[in-house]
């Protein structure tokens, strides 16, 4: 894995949004993959205000965001569905017909991953799929355990996940629902490239262990390493963990 180390996580968000919007004015109809969270916040703002200050065409962009809860009805202001909506998708004028998103709403969860899975072969697989860490080690929302699942599947959330998204409901973890969807390891390291983002000191150890450690269920992002090409982008406080070897120089 590639990794690089900025000053800042607003330097990150800046050099990442190039990346993509390169990406994108090369071949307007990239599949994009997507976070939701606080990491991807900094990115999204400036990718929106590069596109207020360019030319960049959205139009014939597809995006499959990685993960929902499930049980919220739909445009419930904590959905994923929500946060993407007013953070990307309405600021950039992508339209419904654009997007790929899990229904953590659906009556048969089962069939709805599958349905989400075709949706992405059909749209030709995901050309840059976006990641974030949680301090776990998680990515999407497989989360650490004794073992994994390779496609879109339902989840049940761990306690500290649960309370990391408890600023999308209020701050009240009790709102927080105890399920979702998300991708699978198979869905996520099928990605043309990946792009890992990881910012604040408090995912310094996470990134340790997928950089540094071996491979294990037990931190998810550790098959990341199997990847040919993934990218992982830290600022310093995430890469404070990282021996020598690892750490580059600042970008
Ligand atoms: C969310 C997702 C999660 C987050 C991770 C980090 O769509 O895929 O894996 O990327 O939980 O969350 P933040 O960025 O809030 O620290």
């Amino acid at each position: 894995m590639t990794v690089q180390v900025f000053d800042s996580d607003l330097a990150l968000a800046e050099a990442l949004a190039t990346e993509v919007i390169d990406a994108v004015a090369r071949r307007p109809d990239t599949v994009l993959g997507l976070p939701t969270g606080r990491t991807p916040l900094a990115l999204y703002e400036a990718i929106i205000r590069r596109t207020r200050r360019g030319s960049v065409d959205w139009s014939r962009v597809r995006t499959f965001n990685l993960d929902e809860f499930v049980g919220l009805p739909p445009g419930h202001p904590g959905s994923y569905r929500a946060f993407m909506e007013a953070r990307f998708f309405r600021p950039l004028g992508i339209e419904p017909a654009q997007v790929g998103f899990l229904d953590g709403g659906a009556r048969d969860l089962e069939a709805e991953c599958r349905r989400y899975e075709a949706a992405i072969v059909e749209a030709g697989g995901i050309d840059i799929l976006v990641l974030g860490i949680g301090v776990n080690g998680h990515i999407g929302f497989n989360e650490p355990g004794a073992s994994l699942q390779a496609r879109t599947h339902r989840v049940a959330l761990e306690e500290r996940t649960r309370a990391a998204n408890a600023l999308w409901f209020d701050g009240d973890i009790a709102r927080v629902p105890t399920a979702a969807l998300s991708m699978g390891m198979a869905t996520i390291l099928a990605a043309r490239t990946i792009v890992l983002v990881a910012t604040g000191e408090e995912k310094a150890a996470a990134v340790r262990g997928m950089l540094e450690g071996p491979l294990t269920t037990w931190l998810p992002a550790s098959f990341l390493q199997l990847h040919a090409t993934a990218a992982v982008m830290l600022d310093r406080e995430a890469a404070a963990g990282l021996s020598a070897a690892s750490a580059p120089a600042l970008s």
